[in-house]
């Protein structure tokens, strides 16, 4: 009967930390901004580390539309690859933990968006289509920005 009862409080722990760690996966590190986004609290090593991962996003746009305007085929792929899957398998775990589950899930989609952007590229296609297709993503860029920001600790 005591190891029983042992068990049951075992299983309720078990529980409540599997639901503790799942709630905290799906919200991350968050609390309400003051311009009614939601601000992700991030170390300001973290910050910096997403901010620069930022601007190399936006690099990756202009060498798009750089590459699109010329009709540089190659500077197109290059731009965006350098923002693709690849590039963000270098997140460390610990901050992807404190990113919400909307802003992974947004975040990855780009990265996605530009490994197809350098696909059709590479295929030849039609510089109106890779146009689209970059149009398509920066909806995606607009969309975070709009619900989320950054708040650093310590600074
Ligand atoms: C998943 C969410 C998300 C996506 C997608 C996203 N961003 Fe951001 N970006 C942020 C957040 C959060 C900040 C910080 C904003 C703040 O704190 O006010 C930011 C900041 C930036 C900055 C400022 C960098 C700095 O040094 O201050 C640039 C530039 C930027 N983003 C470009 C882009 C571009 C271009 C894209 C799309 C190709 C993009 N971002 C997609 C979340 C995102």
């Amino acid at each position: 009967m005591k190891s029983n009862k042992i068990a049951f409080i075992a299983l309720l722990l078990w529980v409540a930390t599997i639901a503790a760690f799942a709630w905290f996966f799906v919200r991350g590190s968050t609390v309400p901004g003051t311009d009614g986004r939601t601000a992700v609290m991030l170390q300001p090593v973290e910050r910096d580390f997403v901010l620069a991962e930022m601007r190399g996003l936006l690099l990756s746009v202009q060498g798009i539309l750089e590459g699109a305007h010329q009709g540089d085929m190659q500077r197109i792929v290059r731009a965006s690859r350098a923002a693709g899957m690849a590039a963000a398998e270098e997140v460390n775990p610990a901050l992807m933990l404190k990113l919400p589950l909307g802003f992974k899930t947004l975040g990855m989609s780009v990265h996605r968006d530009m490994d197809e952007i350098a696909k059709a590229a590479e295929s030849g296609a039609p510089v109106a289509e890779i146009l689209k297709m970059a149009s398509t993503t920066l909806g995606k860029c607009v969309a975070c920005h709009s619900a989320w920001r950054i708040k650093a600790g310590n600074d």
